[in-house]
């Protein structure tokens, strides 16, 4: 939500940020903006993608070895060229960049439109900015001592990082709740909202905690925490290399993932899934084995597909483990008053780590006595570092804005610690164990064996690409890849979609259904198998399009449905993994099909760093 990028020292710094900003457009494209030092500060900024900006600023005298850049997704002010960032100060000295919320910026406007100020944007950026500039010229002080003072007073989320003319060798940032990334080089330094922009450049890496502010020169980085005491940077090394955020050959990042999938799942059970010794390794949930096992309640956190995953999650762990569970959503959760004891487990999910709601409901938990299992895949980001354990899900970086490779990879991690818990629990027997071992097992290469189907799903989709709504229906683990499904169809599309419990249809939904409603069966062989033939019968009969995902062998459905995804089959407790990638191809072709952007969807931003 909102990707920063900057960068201080020997090389030209537009071509720097011009490249940063191209790589975290997933976080935010309705405007963007550059501001460079060059013999005094020059800002241009433009309404649309980063590509606007470029063919504006071409012919443009762009020299600068210091600028910062921004992508915004809109939260003050409509998208437009005066509401992008960076914001200039009422005295033109300063720049600034924001990813986040100032909560309490109409109270900070008011005491400064007293003061005389006046504001060319609706942001609460330019608002805080110019608050910052304002103690400058009162206290008479640098912008370092200004910025600490005003973010003393400032009430919400941000990575703020700012230019000040008056001192062109430094860069000043700050963070609270949304994420920053320094990237250490051989006499410059780079910064940006995740480590894309920086990787070709240097792996060397510093992540900036809550209430910390960096002064940066090209060959210096000063960490400070708000009471102007230095902190001793933790330099990490980045375990990521460049091909994994580049499109590979793919037309779009979303297809590129879609088809890392065999991979991506083989990643992460590497190391973890033994299939020889029959035995899972996963330190986290080995570490905390009795807080785990003995957990009088497990509740799951997370927000979107994220959540999905939690809930294909409720009902592998409450059958393997025998643990109670509960899925919430992070927004609702942590709004009100919920009811958590010590011996409480959280399991939060979240491909970012960086999830605003997710946060601040772990937060909250935490307070209230909670152990906090963190599942995340992006590694050091806010979410892995408040958890008190947690899992990786290895699926390597996820740029296009629905995620897919994301959530596969949770159900593969969360699976292995349901298997791993009920093992210690003896709630599993032997053979049931060893048979979801082997299972996980066979994943990456059912998984290829799904993507063989890419051209069926393609035909598919150009069938259906005029509908104007959809249904998604599913029983049991296939329920929550329903609405998956439909989620996924919703944001690639833009057309409506919406996904059910089979048998809840018929307490509503079916109202719906006539000859031009597509009707999404995840209908694989399971338990539910004849029940869920019952409700296609029922589509079918009031002339309902059924498209269905099938097992392999399924005779009965192909003879109702007018298309059908087949997928290997699977034991139950795994199908979703392999169910759900039908459902993104078709979602992914239907958007090719009608036009749509499917890599940067209107309206959305991959990480969503705002309540
Ligand atoms: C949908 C999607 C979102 C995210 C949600 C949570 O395709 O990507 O619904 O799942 O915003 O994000 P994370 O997992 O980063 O916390």
């Amino acid at each position: 939500m909102c990707g920063i990028v900057a960068y201080i020292g020997p090389r030209e710094a537009y071509p720097v940020l011009l490249k940063g900003l191209k790589r975290l457009e997933y976080r935010g494209y309705d405007s963007s903006g550059v501001a460079l030092l060059n013999n005094g500060l020059k800002v241009y900024k433009k309404k649309g993608k980063v590509a606007e900006l470029e063919e504006s600023l071409v012919g443009k005298d762009l020299h600068a070895h210091a600028g910062i850049g921004h992508t915004r997704w809109a939260t003050h002010g409509e998208p437009s060229d005066r509401n992008a960032h960076p914001h200039q100060s009422a005295n033109g000295k300063l720049a600034m960049i924001h990813n986040g919320i100032i909560e309490n910026y109409a109270q900070l406007k008011n005491e400064l439109l007293k003061k005389g100020y006046s504001f060319k944007s609706d942001t609460d950026t330019e608002v805080l900015l110019n608050f910052i500039e304002d103690i400058q010229i009162n206290n008479d002080c640098g912008l370092e001592e200004a910025v600490r003072i005003a973010l003393k007073r400032v009430v919400g989320a941000y990575v703020i990082v700012l230019l000040d003319e008056d001192n062109p060798d430094t860069i000043i940032a700050a963070r609270k709740g949304s994420p920053l990334v320094i990237g250490v080089g051989k006499g410059e330094h780079f910064l940006a909202s995740d480590a894309s922009p920086i990787i070709e450049y240097t792996k060397e890496v510093v992540y900036i905690n809550d209430y910390e502010l960096a002064i940066i020169k090209a060959d210096e980085l000063v960490l400070k925490n708000l009471g102007n005491e230095k902190i001793t940077p933790f330099v990490q090394k980045l375990d990521m290399e460049l091909a994994a955020i580049e499109k590979g050959g793919y037309d779009h990042f979303m297809l590129k993932e879609i088809f890392e999938q065999p991979d991506t799942i083989f990643d992460c059970l590497r190391g973890r899934l033994d299939i020889i010794n029959n035995t899972i390794t996963m330190a986290g949930v080995q570490n905390n084995i009795e807080q785990l096992k003995n957990a009088n309640r497990i509740i799951i956190i997370a927000c979107g597909t994220s959540w999905h995953a939690g809930l294909v999650a409720e009902y592998i762990i409450e059958e393997l483990c025998r643990i109670p569970v509960e899925v919430e959503y992070a927004s609702e959760f942590r709004y009100r008053n919920p009811v958590v004891h010590k011996g409480d487990v959280i399991i939060a999910i979240s491909q970012s780590g960086e999830t605003a709601d997710t946060i601040v409901a772990i937060d909250k938990a935490k307070e209230q006595g909670a152990f906090i299992f963190g599942v995340v895949n992006v590694v050091g980001s806010s979410i892995a570092r408040i958890s008190h354990a947690g899992a990786y899900t290895h699926a390597g970086p996820e740029i296009g804005v629905a995620s897919t490779k994301a959530f596969t990879a949770q159900l593969v991690v969360l699976t292995m610690i349901a298997l791993k818990i009920a093992k210690e629990k003896n709630s599993i027997n032997e053979e049931r164990y060893a048979h979801l071992i082997n299972e996980l097992h066979n994943i990456p290469e059912k998984v290829k064996e799904v993507l063989l189907i890419n051209d069926v799903v393609k035909n598919i989709a150009v069938k259906y690409k005029d509908a104007t709504d959809a249904l998604y229906l599913g029983r049991g683990y296939n329920f929550p890849i329903a609405l998956e499904g439909a989620l996924k169809l919703k944001e690639i599309s833009y057309i409506h979609a919406e996904g059910y419990p089979a048998a809840e249809m018929k307490h509503g939904p079916i109202a719906l259904v006539d000859e031009n409603l597509p009707v999404v069966f995840v209908a694989t062989k399971d338990i539910y198998h004849e029940k869920i033939i019952s409700n296609v019968q029922e589509i079918k009969a009031r002339k309902g399009k059924i498209i269905a995902v099938i097992s392999s062998g399924d005779e009965i459905i192909p003879a109702m449905a007018n298309d059908v995804m087949i997928v290997p089959e699977a034991d139950e407790i795994v199908a979703p993994i392999i169910s759900v990638i039908p459902l993104q191809l078709l979602s992914y072709y239907i958007g090719i099909a009608k036009g749509c952007d499917v890599d940067k969807p209107r309206n959305l931003a991959k990480s969503v760093t705002v309540e």
